[in-house]
């Protein structure tokens, strides 16, 4: 995509409230058919061959419009026009924020993943002429900043949708390395047989059964000598989950690509921290491994031993996610002494059937810490819903074998999914855990994502750290 500022080219586009009055005769004729209302996410295209081309795009009721409602709008208009294959638009922007709304709008209007159609067809480049009260330079910052985040963003979307046949945890540690150690990021890779010498005990019993052998990811990014303070990220990486002996019906196994959801997302928000040379601290942890079945699996009724000391109850060897978690979050609050930690993982189904797709669920030990998350996301348009905290959902992660159980029941399954995390935060630092199950990867297109995975929170991470320069 290209931007340029105070042209006039292609479709001129004209956007337009419920409550817009405008006496242009087109608007007032398509309004009166019914054509065109100016609710959110409509779009009416008037594209003669001879005279000029008009696009109308609706951003619903005035009084209630947010950012987020701008992304949408211009990502169908775009969507529309690249059907009527219209390359050239003119669009009038307001002010800045909305300038970033739009352009992300329209770049996710682009994306798709199609390297596995054969008959696949390059979209020509789109021009986009923005008319504006900007200077140049306040142009050309908005615009690139945009365009690095909408570029982790679907770098992130990438890794997810990527099958476990060619993304397994050695060739994604191989993508780590090579994108990530260009921007100054320190990345190491520790295989099994190192992991073991690491004392990685519980995280070794998920991935042991597969032929693809685990592989433990550290990525420092450390950019502010001024501050003593290291923010950690951990994103869960089972790279596939078939459940293990617990196992899970085709139904459910099909998407398991995803379950590496939350490294995708902790990768993403590194390489974008890192673009944007953000003056942080950051270390992130990605315990990679596939969730397999063979002789050598972990079972139902074992007990494991971790990292931390602390021995495991293996309850179900489908609730993976939690073990490998707890290793890579001991990791990082123990080995690594990070100040803050945040982890990201499609953990539960419980979590899908509570908030569905749209709203991440969260459990957090530190409410001044989740409210600031809580900011970040709402900034990038990514919903997060807290989830209550208390004593009698930790009871029900009980053992009565080992210090603690991988499940904790059917009832409140994403409570006591991150509560069983909890148990592995060294020193009760300040947490957030984010249960991106739903969010992560889409069964329906939603808004301005398309089916698939979403890239979620590598924005709000990203504005996290952006916002306190
Ligand atoms: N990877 C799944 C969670 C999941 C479900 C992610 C749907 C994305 C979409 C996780 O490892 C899992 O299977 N969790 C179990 C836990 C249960 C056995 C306590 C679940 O949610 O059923
Ligand atoms: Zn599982
Ligand atoms: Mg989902």
């Amino acid at each position: 995509m290209k931007f340029q500022l105070n042209d006039n080219i292609g479709v001129q586009v004209k956007q337009f409230f419920v409550e817009s009055n405008n006496d242009t005769s087109l608007y007032n004729y398509v309004k009166n058919k019914g054509l065109f209302s100016g609710k959110l996410g409509e779009v009416y295209l008037n594209l003669p061959f001879n005279d000029t081309k008009e696009a109308f795009v609706g951003l619903g009721h005035e009084d209630i419009v947010t950012i987020d409602n701008y992304r949408e709008a211009y990502c169908n208009l775009l969507k529309r026009l690249i059907d009527n294959k219209e390359y050239e638009l003119t669009i009038s922007v307001e002010n800045i924020e909305t300038l970033k709304a739009i352009v992300e709008g329209l770049y996710h209007a682009t994306y798709k993943f199609d390297k596995y159609k054969s008959n696949r067809v390059e979209l020509p480049e789109i021009i986009v002429n923005i008319n504006a009260n900007f200077t140049e330079n306040e142009f050309v910052d908005a615009i690139k900043e945009t365009e690095d985040v909408m570029d982790s963003v679907f770098f992130a979307r990438n890794l997810v949708n990527e099958r476990s046949e060619y993304l397994y945890p050695e060739t994604l540690a191989n993508i780590v390395v090579d994108s990530l150690s260009p921007l100054g990021i320190d990345v190491e890779v520790y295989d099994e047989k190192q992991c073991e010498e690491m004392g990685l005990k519980a995280f070794l019993s998920v991935g042991r059964a597969s032929a693809r052998k685990p592989r433990f990811i550290v990525m420092k990014y450390m950019n502010d000598s001024e501050s003593n303070e290291v923010i950690g990220f951990v994103g869960k990486g089972v790279t596939y989950d078939t459940g293990g002996y617990s196992l899970k019906p085709t139904s459910g196994m099909t998407t398991m690509h995803c379950d590496m959801g939350g490294a995708g997302s902790v990768i993403g928000a590194m390489r974008l921290i890192a673009k944007r040379k953000l003056k942080a601290n950051v270390v992130a942890v990605v315990a990679a491994c596939e969730n397999m079945i063979s002789g050598s699996s972990y079972k139902p009724g074992d007990v494991i031993y971790s990292l931390s000391g602390k021995t495991i109850e293996v309850d179900n060897t489908d609730a993976e996610g939690r073990i490998t978690l707890a290793d890579s979050v001991y990791y990082a609050t123990n080995k690594l002494k990070v100040s803050k930690i945040i982890d990201l993982a499609t953990l539960t189904g419980a979590c899908v059937v509570a908030l569905g797709e749209f709203y991440t669920g969260s459990v957090t030990n530190n409410q001044q810490f989740f409210d600031e998350l809580k900011c970040a996301a709402e900034n990038a348009g990514e919903r997060v819903w807290q989830m209550p905290v208390d004593n009698s959902y930790r009871a029900l992660n009980k053992s009565s074998v080992a210090d603690v159980k991988n499940t904790g029941g059917r009832y409140g399954g994403m409570i006591t999914a991150g509560l069983f995390i909890e148990n592995f935060v060294d020193n009760n630092i300040p947490w957030i855990h984010l249960d991106i199950a739903g969010t992560a990867y889409l069964t329906k297109p939603e808004k301005y994502l398309a089916s698939g995975a979403t890239g979620i929170h590598v924005k709000t991470l990203f504005n996290l750290l952006n916002t306190k320069k």
